[in-house]
């Protein structure tokens, strides 16, 4: 059973949230869910509102590498308009909202890779791009871009990388990607609302990273560093103990795992 295609509908009705997905925007296939959604919010669309699609075209990743979802696989952007202080919580929030909606929906345990890579037996089940508009301390606009890979046979798809897995291969299952956008929009409005209160979010994230304690090779931009990621700090950088003693702080990176020889 391969589902049909998502509807607007379908994910709004009885939703039980406040804002985040009220307005949904679908496409069947589209270049990028993140180019539409800024589109929107540049006029304004309403905090909360989702574009989603079956496929994308132009997918896009981390550090401007390409995202491949095509149908099968879920690729979403959600418009927020948050205080300027939440902007590094929302790179947390979306994470554990992913590790949380995937073990409701398919009791999948899965753990999170710094910053926000989604990781169920070492390999990538889920990515999230977050781009954001920020003039003068005060942000214009948030997209949180998550896709994720739910039904796809990645053995018939040879251009995504090998460490990569999907939800239907780990549970020789399909998965309902409908259950997975609605719990996901849930747990998300959940984590954000309860932003102001503070600390949850950022605890629940490093509990939730498989990176820690791990001896890792990390590019940021052009440089690349070697250590142990010894921990990360409540803005969501991540430390890491060099060799010659010092720290390290990381704002952005990728991370490879060194295994000891
Ligand atoms: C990464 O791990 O490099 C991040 C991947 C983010 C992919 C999602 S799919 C929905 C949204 N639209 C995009 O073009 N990218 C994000």
């Amino acid at each position: 059973m391969v589902e049909s295609s998502l509807s607007p509908a379908s994910i709004t009705d009885s939703l039980g949230t406040r804002f985040i997905g009220q307005r949904v925007i679908y496409y069947p296939s589209l270049t990028s869910t993140m180019e539409v959604a800024r589109r929107e919010a540049q006029r304004g669309a309403a905090e909360g509102t989702v574009i989603v699609a079956d496929e994308q075209r132009g997918g896009r990743g981390r550090m401007t590498r390409i995202w491949l979802s095509p149908r099968g696989s879920l690729a979403l952007s959600i418009i927020l308009y948050p205080d300027v202080d939440y902007l590094p919580s929302l790179i947390m929030l979306a994470s554990l909202a992913v590790v949380r909606s995937i073990e409701t929906v398919t009791g999948l345990k899965s753990q999170i890779k710094w910053p926000n890579d989604v990781l169920i037996n070492g390999k990538k089940v889920c990515g999230i791009l977050i781009e954001s508009d920020v003039q003068r301390n005060i942000v214009e606009y948030v997209i949180i871009g998550i896709g994720v890979n739910i039904n796809l046979r990645l053995t018939d798809f040879p251009e995504i990388p090998p460490m990569a897995t999907s939800l239907s291969d780990e549970l020789g299952r399909e998965v309902s990607r409908l259950d997975i956008i609605r719990r996901l929009l849930v747990e998300i409005e959940g984590l954000y609302l309860a932003l102001p209160a503070g600390g949850a979010v950022y605890e629940q994230w490093r509990d939730k990273l498989v990176t820690l304690g791990q001896r890792v090779q990390v590019k940021s931009g052009k440089t690349t560093y070697e250590g142990v990621a010894e921990s990360v700090t409540t803005e969501g950088s991540l430390l890491l103990r060099r060799h010659d003693g010092s720290l390290t702080r990381i704002v952005a990176g990728d991370v490879v795992t060194l295994r000891d020889k």
